[in-house]
């Protein structure tokens, strides 16, 4: 199914090419990721990316979207931070659920059709 979305798409791209490095960089000695795209209801369309990585802690899960919380070596932890100011900035949301050794799925909600919150200037 097709759905409508008011989004820039270099934002969208960035903001969904985030999720899928984190992904593989949770996965150094291989995996799957699988990438899920569903219609939830008439308002919604969800995008999800489920990988078999390392998992996150508990206690870093509400760490994720803060600016510059990494546990990269070389990471600089604001890949998620921008992705979760994009999709709230057109009015969506993003989720993450993890079990540590098992792996993690990040879904991305996003409003369809709807008004752009974005500003055209
Ligand atoms: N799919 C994932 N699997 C395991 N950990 C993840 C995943 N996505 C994000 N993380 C954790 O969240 C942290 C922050 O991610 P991010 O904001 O993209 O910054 P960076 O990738 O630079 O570390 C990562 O360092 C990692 O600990
Ligand atoms: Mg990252």
């Amino acid at each position: 199914m097709l759905a409508m979305l008011a989004i820039d798409p270099d934002q969208l791209g960035e903001a969904l090419e985030n999720i899928i490095l984190n992904a593989i960089q949770a996965m150094p000695e291989g995996g799957q990721l699988v990438i899920k795209s569903e219609v939830p209801g008439p308002k919604w369309v969800d995008v999800s990316f489920t990988d078999t990585g390392a998992g996150i802690p508990e206690e870093n899960m509400r760490k994720l979207f803060e600016p510059l919380f990494t546990t990269r070596a070389k990471g600089i932890g604001l890949g998620l931070a921008i992705t979760k100011t994009v999709l709230e900035e057109y009015g969506g949301t993003i989720k993450v659920q993890s079990e540590v050794s098992k792996g993690s799925t990040v879904t991305a909600r996003l409003p369809i059709g709807g008004e752009s919150q974005h500003r055209q200037d």
